[in-house]
C-alpha cells in the first residue's frame, strides 16, 4: 500500500458513513444520533432554555433558527458540555448525560464533549502557530495521537476544506474565510461524531460566505451529521434535513425546510422569517 492510500485509508475510519456502519451492528439504522430531552438551562433568574426536546439523525442536518437571545447557542454549547445544563438527557451516540443528576462529573463533560466538533462565529485559531499545528493540535495534545499520523490526517482535512497548500501559513496570512476552513478542518480532526456550527459565516464579508458554505453543503453530503446555527436561509432550504425555529428558549416550531421556512404556522416565525429575508419592510 503506497503511502497515500494508507493516509486515505486512515481518513475512512474518520469519515462519518465508516462510523455509521459501525455503529448499525448495534445499533438500529432509524435511532437517532443525537438525542435531547428535557433540556433546561438557566444563567441567575434568566431561564434561557425552557425544556428543549429534538432528535438528529445519523448523517442529517438540522438548522437552527430563530431571533437573538432565543438560545440557538446555549443548546449547541450544553451538546458540546460548554455549559453545563441543569436539567436534562444529551446523548451522542452511546454516551449519554443526565444532568438531573448531581454532581455532573469532569468525566462526563469530558466524554460528552468528545462526541463533538464545534465550529464558532469567529475562528478561535491559534494565532502563533501553523495552520497544520493548528490542525493537530487537539488530536496530538489532547487525544496524545501519533503525531505522523494526525499530520497526515489533517493534510487530508486541508485538502476537503481547498487549503492544501496553506499548511505552513500562520492564520494572520488567510482571509477570514480560509480562516473559518481551517476552523471546520480542526473540529473534523479530533474524529467527533456530530459536527457543531455556530453562525459560521455570520462575521465574514458577503463575498467569503459562499466559500464556507460549499464546504458545509459538502460535509453534508459526505454524510455527516451536523446542526447548524444558521440565518443563511438558502443554504437551510437546500441542505437541512429538518430545521428548528426557537424563541424564549423554547422549539416553537420543527419541520422540513419547506413546512418551517416556506409555510410557518405560527406567527412568531412568520415575523421572524420575514424580518431576516425583508429587513427594510
Ligand atoms: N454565560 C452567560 N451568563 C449569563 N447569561 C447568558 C450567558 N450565556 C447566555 N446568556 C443569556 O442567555 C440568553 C440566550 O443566549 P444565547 O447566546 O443562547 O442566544 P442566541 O439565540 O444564540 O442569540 P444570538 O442570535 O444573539 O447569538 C441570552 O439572553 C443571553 O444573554
Ligand atoms: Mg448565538
Amino acid at each position: 500500500m503506497t503511502e497515500s492510500t494508507s493516509s486515505i485509508s486512515s481518513m475512512s475510519s474518520l469519515s462519518p458513513l465508516g462510523s455509521l456502519s459501525s455503529l448499525s451492528s448495534t445499533a438500529h439504522e432509524t435511532d437517532p444520533l443525537v438525542s435531547v430531552s428535557g433540556l433546561a438551562k438557566s444563567f441567575g433568574d434568566h431561564e434561557v432554555l425552557r425544556s428543549i426536546d429534538f432528535d438528529v439523525a445519523p448523517g442529517s442536518v438540522t438548522v437552527l433558527i430563530g431571533p437573538s437571545g432565543s438560545g440557538k447557542t446555549t443548546v449547541l454549547r450544553s451538546l458540546n458540555a460548554l455549559d453545563v445544563a441543569d436539567a436534562g438527557v444529551v446523548r451522542i451516540g452511546d454516551v449519554g448525560v443526565d444532568f438531573a443528576q448531581r454532581p455532573v462529573t469532569k468525566r462526563q463533560v469530558a466524554t460528552l464533549r468528545a462526541q463533538s466538533g464545534m465550529v464558532f462565529q469567529s475562528h478561535h485559531l491559534f494565532p502563533h502557530v501553523t495552520v497544520l499545528e493548528n490542525v493537530t493540535a487537539g488530536p496530538v495534545l489532547a487525544q496524545r495521537r501519533d503525531r505522523p499520523e494526525a499530520e497526515a490526517e489533517a493534510r487530508e482535512l486541508l485538502r476537503l476544506v481547498g487549503l492544501e497548500d496553506k499548511d505552513g501559513a500562520y492564520p494572520y496570512q488567510l482571509s477570514g474565510g480560509q480562516q473559518q476552513r481551517v476552523g471546520i478542518a480542526r473540529a473534523l480532526a479530533i474524529r467527533p461524531q456530530l459536527m457543531l456550527f455556530d453562525e459560521p459565516t455570520s462575521a465574514l464579508d458577503p463575498e467569503l460566505v459562499g466559500e464556507v458554505l460549499r464546504v458545509m453543503r459538502d460535509l453534508a453530503a459526505q454524510g455527516w451529521t451536523m446542526v447548524v446555527v444558521t440565518h443563511e436561509i438558502r443554504f437551510a432550504q437546500q441542505v437541512a434535513d429538518q430545521v428548528l425555529f426557537m424563541d424564549g428558549g423554547v422549539i416553537v416550531e420543527r419541520g422540513t425546510p419547506e413546512e418551517v421556512l416556506t409555510r410557518p404556522r405560527t406567527e412568531r416565525a412568520r415575523q421572524f422569517l420575514h424580518r431576516i429575508l425583508d429587513p427594510l419592510d
